[in-house]
């Protein structure tokens, strides 16, 4: 089974179940300062599945971009990779357990031909004052799976979410395939819950009908969701008979060529290799450049851990266009972001390559010497520090170059050396991970509304050429990123906070309307354009001042903001400008 075909087959299903096929979102998440980056289907969804108005309906579907970071010690196993995309479908406040249960089941074993008696599924057992879930449970043997191939799994297994500290979550019921029974054979009480391989997950539907607030309280959603998600490569690999989605039609290609290329690698290296090249591209493609912080941080680590091993396996620096190339090549035109950017992509992956391999060589040579000192066989958390700071080797490249020597780093005492490190630079950031998944938070819609009278103000006085590259919104400020050429001068700032000013003492009240995207250009609205959006699209009018398309939430009027001051105006990267900002409401 080729992916393109079974991302078509999974997408044309549900359209026929009356789903309104929507965009993959960017893989950076927008106005989310509490993860890096987008790491399931639902995310660019949270605003809708906590209540507000979906412009394209109640049911949709998708194929998502993820990236995951938690499992990278895992990347380069048969199953598990740091970009894969989802496909995923949801009910908004409609559908709900039943018709979403034998959905899956239909599109499984009807539209995809796998046999029902190699499934099996789990619920949730029930815990505290979170039922058990019978409604999942009689759905699933309504259809025909017996009773020893549902399993009623605890809170570890069975519940979702939230992403981040709160939002929204829920018991969710997972569909396994039975790949061999090795494991069942030695151990009786083997359940999709044991790691032995025995059972594969294939999907899950999440159905979320709790939000998690920061107290750690649950409490209900206005309406219940169902949030599904399916990881496209690992059902393709399972119908293609592969035991691995490294054997798969998006792989295949980028694998021929590092197996040849770098036969001295071994099969997980190689893996990381094309995984880690594959994850960078579109991560860059969405924005994220590899730097010294946040999401651009962890692009910069995969890339570095990718370089080493292929300067240990002495590829050409051209393997970097041939991965890219392949990669473009496999996803038939899907990625439209990939194929258009192919040059910039090579470009900025090389540069990076340049900037590290100055260092790798006097990087390795440095702690080959003070290997050859140690005692016992772990390397001290300061030295892979200092080979971080001084070298750039992320910490993998230090714990792979250890485990080659049958020795290891003692992390405790690196994270140590690290923590100390931020403190002493205020790079510390303590608010990044503070909160949930998309904030909404009084203070953060506050921020939200002020953002789009700050974007329409900075277009009257700088120009029509502003146009949004980047907002980031904690509830202590606003962050706005826009294109301009030039620093702007005090005058300028001065006429944009005042502008800003006198549409919040206006008391400008706002409206959201949704309408095809058509009628939001031909009324002027100002947003984000480039292949983001689906055909229908929400619209915030802040009375007469501005018009932009945005997900929300914003506040009712714009005198809640009560007041508005620009704090800071520098330069973020060539020809974008940065303004961070603040309300005082
Ligand atoms: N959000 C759910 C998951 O990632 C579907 O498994």
């Amino acid at each position: 089974m080729n992916a393109n075909e079974l991302r078509k087959k999974y997408i044309d299903f549900y359209k026929t179940k009356a789903h309104t096929q929507i965009p993959s979102g960017s893989l950076q998440p927008e106005n989310d300062p509490t993860v890096l980056f987008t790491t399931a289907g639902m995310h660019p969804l949270v605003p809708y599945l906590m209540g507000a108005h979906h412009p394209s309906g109640k049911r949709l579907v998708n194929s998502q971009k993820c990236i995951r970071t938690q499992d990278i010690d895992e990347v380069g196993d048969d199953w598990h990779c740091t970009f894969f995309e989802m496909l995923g479908n949801w009910s908004l406040g409609d559908y709900f357990k039943e018709e979403a249960i034998s959905w899956t089941y239909e599109f499984l074993t009807k539209v995809l031909p796998f046999k029902p008696e190699r499934l099996a599924c789990t619920v949730f057992a029930g815990e505290a004052a979170i039922p058990f879930d019978e409604t999942s449970y009689n759905a699933w043997l309504k259809l025909g799976i017996p009773k020893e191939r549902v399993f009623k799994l605890p809170r570890e297994d069975n519940f979702w979410g939230p992403v981040g500290g709160a939002g929204p979550c829920g018991p969710d019921s997972e569909t396994f395939f039975i790949t061999k029974d090795h494991c069942v054979l030695k151990n009786p009480e083997c359940s999709p819950a044991c790691t032995c391989g025995r059972y594969v997950e294939i999907c899950n539907n999440v159905f979320m009908e709790y939000e998690k607030k920061q107290d750690g309280n649950f409490v209900k959603l206005p309406k219940p969701n169902v949030d599904f998600g399916m990881g496209l490569l690992r059902v393709c690999s399972i119908l293609s008979g592969s035991s691995s989605v490294y054997e798969s039609s998006i792989y295949d290609p980028a694998m021929t060529f590092i197996k040849e290329k770098a036969p001295t690698l071994n099969k997980q290296e190689q893996r990381i290799v094309v995984d880690h090249v594959q994850a960078a591209m579109f991560a860059i493609a969405d924005g994220v450049l590899p730097s010294n912080v946040g999401a651009g941080y962890i692009v910069r680590r995969v890339l570095r851990r990718a370089f080493r091993l292929a300067n240990k396996a002495h590829l050409e620096p051209q393997y970097i266009d041939r991965l890219v190339d392949s990669f473009i090549g496999v996803y038939d035109s899907h990625y439209q972001e990939v194929t258009s950017k192919r040059n910039a992509l090579v470009g900025a992956i090389r540069e990076e390559e340049e900037k590290f391999s100055k260092a790798l060589g006097q990087g390795l040579k440095h702690l080959e010497k003070e290997l050859t000192r140690l005692t016992g066989n772990q390397i001290d958390g300061k030295l892979a520090f200092y080979m971080f700071e001084t070298f750039g080797f992320p910490l993998e490249v230090t714990q792979e170059i250890a485990k080659e020597r049958g020795l290891s780093v003692d992390i405790t005492a690196y994270n140590q050396a690290f923590e100390e490190h931020q403190a002493k630079s205020r790079m510390a950031g303590e608010k990044l991970f503070k909160g949930g998944l998309a904030d909404t938070s009084e203070e953060s819609t506050k921020l939200h509304t002020a953002t789009h009278l700050l974007h329409e103000a900075l277009r009257r006085v700088l120009g029509t050429h502003v146009e949004q590259k980047g907002s980031n919104i904690t509830p202590e400020r606003l962050r706005f990123d826009f294109s301009h050429p030039d620093k702007m001068t005090p005058e300028q700032i001065k006429a944009v906070e005042t502008i800003v000013n006198e549409q919040i003492n206006r008391g400008l009240e706002i409206d959201l309307k949704d309408m095809s995207l058509e009628e939001a250009k031909a009324k002027g609205a100002i947003g984000l354009f480039e292949n983001k959006y689906g055909d229908r699209v929400n619209v915030y009018f802040m009375g007469d001042f501005s018009t932009e398309v945005c997900g929300g939430p914003h506040v009712k009027n714009t005198r809640e903001l009560g007041g508005f001051k620009i704090q800071k105006e520098e330069a973020s990267s060539r020809g974008v400008r940065r303004i961070k900002a603040v309300v005082n409401g």
